[in-house]
């Protein structure tokens, strides 16, 4: 075991190390091995009831990564230079009482049936007060924000290992989805697009330092 001041060193080493890389190396492929390095941070990722609500689409395809890029401003560097570039995908109903959920609880997460019972009257006050139960807007939404962290944790554990990548928000999502939907890879409207990550190595260092606000101005003890 490493030393824990050593770990701490190489994790705030990484963390200063990543930054939203705008073009990648494109003779630069990342080893399957790390990639599927990769993935395996996303699907340990934590999410609200542990629901996973999630999909990584790796799109390797060029022609496909040519019609995103259409719709994908902030993604122009990216979509033609990545080793990997990944869709994040959000279930749009996943409301306690979703033929899914039950699946989940049962295959998944091996609960015993009747406990899987006790836990969606849970659920289903949680998701009430949340007001997800008649928004869908802030349904899809509650998915979203879980797919976000497994997001972080996939950079993070790409710049521990030397690897670039940069979150991607900069796109229309009704389009992506269009174009997913005719692809049949929105599983008949189940998932929709919550957020896109480029994962490869750097063209070139990042043009200016990186910049954060100080830790007094966003932390307050209380
Ligand atoms: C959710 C999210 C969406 C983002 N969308 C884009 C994007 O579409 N294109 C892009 O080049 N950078 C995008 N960024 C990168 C941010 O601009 C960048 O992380 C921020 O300016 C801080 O810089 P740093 O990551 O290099 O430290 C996004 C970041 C996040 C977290």
């Amino acid at each position: 075991m490493m030393d824990i001041n050593a770990i701490k060193e190489v994790v705030i080493k990484a963390q200063n190390f990543r930054f939203a890389t705008k073009e990648f190396d494109k003779t630069k492929k990342i080893s399957e091995e790390d990639f599927q390095y990769i993935l395996e941070n996303a699907r340990l990722s934590p999410s609200s009831i542990g629901l996973e609500p999630w999909k990584f689409l790796v799109i390797q395809d060029e022609e496909l990564r040519s019609k995103i890029r259409e719709v994908s401003w902030g993604a122009q560097g990216q979509l033609p230079t990545a080793s990997h570039f990944v869709l994040i995908l959000a279930r749009t109903k996943a409301t306690y009482d979703a033929d899914f959920v039950k699946k989940h609880m049962e295959e998944v997460k091996k609960m015993p049936p009747e406990f899987a019972e006790s836990l969606l009257g849970r659920y289903k006050d949680f998701q009430e007060e949340f007001g997800l139960l008649d928004n869908e807007k802030a349904l899809f939404d509650w998915s979203s924000k879980q797919t976000y962290i497994a997001l972080a944790n996939m950079m993070t554990s790409a710049a521990l290992i030397g690897i670039d990548s940069c979150p991607i928000e900069g796109f229309d999502p009704a389009a992506v989805n269009k174009i997913l939907e005719e692809r049949n890879l929105l599983e008949n409207g189940e998932f929709a697009i919550s957020v896109m990550a480029a994962f490869g190595y750097r063209a070139a260092d990042p043009s200016r330092p990186k910049t954060r606000s100080e830790m007094k101005d966003i932390v307050e003890w209380i």
